[in-house]
């Protein structure tokens, strides 16, 4: 049997924690007076807390200090944390399950490749730690996605070259990240958004063992 690497994003495919940071963020912003809308949360899936709150500010035009800046980071996060605390199992997003049984199932090796420094909390919290062979996340990397250093942390760790690995990615920054890598990427979501993936699936339901098996002796 092949071997390849599976390499999943965490915030918007393994749980739908994209909400809890979209609920933090339109507060941050609505309290310095920026707008902040669904399609410009879109913008920030996949991108790292600091880029974010660049982000927001430039939609916003405006600047803050260095200390500001660090104090709304520490702000946002606190609210986050305080949604995330509330997480268990039931927030796992459907058959995602399945899909880490599967390819349990046929040896197949499994890392985490999130922006999110808060990974790890949530891994334990939803009980899903076990699963992985590798978790690589926000801490171990200095680029952000679309750079795809993450992912190629999680190939080494995995032992397994990048062109035999496959990246399950909510976002736009991710997908460019894994397809910058030279692995396959499947977009989880809509194709609107996710076009430039290899494979779009609106979510895990969608993917049979039959196509993780075609993925797997490819
Ligand atoms: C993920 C999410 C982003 C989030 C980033 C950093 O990539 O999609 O929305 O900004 O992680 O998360 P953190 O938990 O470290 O603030
Ligand atoms: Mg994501």
């Amino acid at each position: 049997m092949n071997k390849k690497g599976f390499i999943f994003d965490l915030d918007g495919v393994i749980v739908d924690t994209a909400k809890y940071h979209f609920l933090a963020w339109k507060k941050l912003a609505n309290d310095l007076g920026i707008d902040f809308t669904e399609e410009e949360n879109e913008q920030l899936k996949g991108v790292s807390r600091v880029k974010s709150l660049e982000k927001i500010l430039a939609w916003g035009n405006k600047t803050l200090s260095e200390k500001e800046f660090k104090a709304q980071m520490a702000k946002k996060n606190e609210d986050y944390l305080g949604h995330i605390a509330k997480m268990d199992e039931s927030e796992i997003l459907p058959d995602v399950p399945r899909v880490l049984n599967c390819l349990s199932k046929n040896n197949q090796p499994i890392s985490l490749g999130s922006a999110s420094k808060n990974a790890r909390t949530i891994l334990e919290r939803v009980n899903l730690k076990e699963k992985f062979n590798a978790i690589v996340d926000g801490n171990d990397v200095t680029k952000a996605k679309p750079d795809p250093e993450v992912f190629l942390i999680a190939s080494k760790l995995l032992n397994v070259e990048p062109e035999d690995c496959i990246v399950f990615e909510d976002s736009v920054a991710g997908v460019e990240a894994a397809n910058v890598a030279n692995m396959t990427s499947i977009g989880i979501g809509s194709e609107d958004v996710l076009g430039h993936a290899k494979y779009v699936f609106k979510d895990f339901t969608e993917i049979s063992e039959d196509f993780i098996e075609k993925l797997i002796n490819e």
